[in-house]
């Protein structure tokens, strides 16, 4: 099937690579007209320039940043159907070496900037009556989480909890709020920030034996964003290769 996003204006922040340029993509090849919001200029707009559609440049740890990509893509297209914050920072570190700034920079750009995205989306969708808000979660802090990921799944856990609070106080005016929660994922990021010890434990620990890729959660947030998903609201979908299930090790 295509043409599920037929002609709606979406927005993708954190859109240049990984998740989020499968995120752009996914919407981009069933008919959406798609933003790619990210702080990397030259990566997102290679990636729009892919897909076929436009850039604007955003750093989601800035709440003035979110709130003119937003209005840039209102001004630009008359409206904002879909938005898809999916940007997001994930150090590692011992809980007790943790520096407050890092901490406050990781609950910056993941949630705070979950929260002032959707608030921005919402100043327009709510005058629209229109509106599909998907926020990239995690498996890590709403169910899981390894040593080294206090701050992250602090963030991400809170976004579970923001998505059911939005969900609420908008579901009556036709906008749906909910959220992806990858599990490991293939994407730069994870290569270039962890290591080949690291990813082959998870390969070990997934019973699809291998990790996913970013159009496995494009083509989640695409479900989500489209008409066949109009009822479901205030919750996540596990993309995760069934690491999960496993009730013991071995
Ligand atoms: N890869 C995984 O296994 C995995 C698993 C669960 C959740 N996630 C979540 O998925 C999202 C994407 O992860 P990824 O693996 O694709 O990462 P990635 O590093 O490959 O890509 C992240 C993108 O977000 C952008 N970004 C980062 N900080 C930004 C900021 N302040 N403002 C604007 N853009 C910013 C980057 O420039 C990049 O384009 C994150 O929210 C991450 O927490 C990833």
């Amino acid at each position: 099937m295509t043409g599920r996003v037929q002609d709606k204006i979406a927005l993708v922040l954190g859109g240049a690579r990984g998740i989020g340029a499968g995120i752009a993509e996914r919407l981009a090849e069933d008919g959406a007209r798609v933003v790619v919001g990210d702080r990397r200029a030259e990566l997102g707009e290679a990636t729009a320039r892919r897909i076929g559609g436009s850039f604007v440049t955003c750093d989601v740890g800035e709440p003035a940043s979110i709130r003119a990509a937003v209005d840039d893509t209102v001004a630009r297209f008359g409206r904002l159907d879909i938005l898809a914050q999916n940007a997001g920072i994930f150090p590692m570190n011992d809980i007790v070496d943790i520096p407050v700034e890092e901490w406050d920079q990781v609950l910056a750009v993941n949630l705070r900037g979950c929260f002032v995205a959707t608030q921005a989306a919402l100043r327009h969708m709510r005058k629209a009556r229109y509106g599909r808000i998907i926020l990239t979660s995690s498996i890590t802090g709403p169910r899981v989480v390894p040593p080294g990921h206090a701050h992250y799944a602090a963030s991400k856990a809170g976004i579970n909890g923001f998505i059911k609070a939005a969900a609420l106080e908008n579901a009556s005016f036709g906008i749906t709020v909910n959220g992806v929660e990858p599990g490991n994922i293939l994407t730069e990021g994870v290569q270039t920030e962890r290591s080949p010890e690291y990813i082959a434990s998870m390969v070990a620990a997934i019973p699809m034996g291998e990790l996913g890729t970013p159009r496995d959660i494009g083509n989640t947030v695409l479900f989500l964003a489209s008409d066949e998903a109009r009822y479901i609201t205030g919750t996540t979908i596990i993309v995760d290769g069934g690491q999960l299930l496993p009730e013991g090790k071995g």
